[in-house]
């Protein structure tokens, strides 16, 4: 169902929230737009200037290497001044309140964590953006020591002391998706009883599967998203407008 307006869709949205017990937050990057942090599919998104790398060609050539550092540095202000959106805030509030376990999570930018959802409750399927560590030994790295040494080495990334690529917490296109973080959000998407997917395309597999997932263990489901999506179908309640504007009023109370 499609309300026909922003107050209709809200007081929805309010109904189905307060008869919820479980209610399972899924956020894509629409929900940190407001935040400064640009998505990848609206029109201007980073998928619309550059083609995503995929982990083989990252794993494959230093020059791709170089380039997947040169742009995350080149987001390094918009990551780092982020503070948490009205959508973060009003999801920080349902946690406090008991209504929501933890959140599942595409974005890799911490906004989540920052907003005061403790960091084991934060289940990120793409990883984290704010620090990086080694393929191979997994030590962690400043993203400003790898800025550092990769400005002080004309441009090019510095590997780990034991030889293995540095790359930021996030995962790739081709690379492995975390299994602790899919067994958890698997475990949330069957116990919920609200599913709501909010600023996601629900493009990307495995992830999108968990709204299918939640809906097929008896879960109302819920998309707030500017652009229409493929399940919409599927939803019980489509809130197709700005998402800081829809969660406004759940903020605080
Ligand atoms: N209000 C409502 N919807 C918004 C807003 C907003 N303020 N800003 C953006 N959106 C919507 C866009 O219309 C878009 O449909 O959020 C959605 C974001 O979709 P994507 O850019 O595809 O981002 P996401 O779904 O998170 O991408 C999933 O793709 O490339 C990978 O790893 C990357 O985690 C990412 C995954
Ligand atoms: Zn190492």
């Amino acid at each position: 169902m499609t309300p026909p307006d922003l107050t209709t869709a809200i007081s929805d949205l309010r109904r189905l929230i307060k008869n919820a017990d479980r209610i399972l937050p899924f956020t894509g990057a629409g929900i940190s737009t407001e935040c400064g942090i640009p998505d990848f599919r609206s029109p201007g998104g980073l998928w619309t200037k550059n083609r995503p790398i995929p982990f083989d060609d990252f794993m494959a050539s230093r020059a791709m290497r170089d380039e997947s550092w040169r742009r995350r540095f080149a987001l390094e202000e918009s990551f780092a001044k982020a503070e948490p959106g009205r959508g973060h805030r009003a999801l920080a509030t349902l946690y406090h309140a008991g209504k929501v376990p933890a959140v599942v999570t595409q974005n890799i930018d911490n906004l989540h964590q920052i907003s005061g959802i403790a960091p084991q409750d934060v289940v990120e399927l793409h990883g984290n953006t704010t620090y990086a560590t080694c393929l191979d030994c997994a030590r962690r790295y400043d993203v400003s020591w790898v800025k550092e040494q990769f400005d002080a080495a004309s441009q090019h990334a510095p590997d780990c002391a034991c030889g293995g690529y540095i790359k930021t917490a996030t995962v790739s296109f081709g690379q492995a998706m975390p299994a602790t973080a899919m067994q958890r959000a698997e475990e949330l998407a069957k116990s919920c009883d609200l599913f709501l997917a909010v600023g996601s395309s629900l493009v990307v597999w495995p992830a999108a599967g968990f709204p299918l997932m939640a809906k097929r263990n008896g879960a109302v489901l819920v998309i707030v998203n500017r652009e229409p999506t493929e399940f919409d179908e599927l939803a019980d309640l489509v809130v197709r407008h700005d998402i800081g504007d829809v969660l406004a009023p759940f903020i605080g109370n």
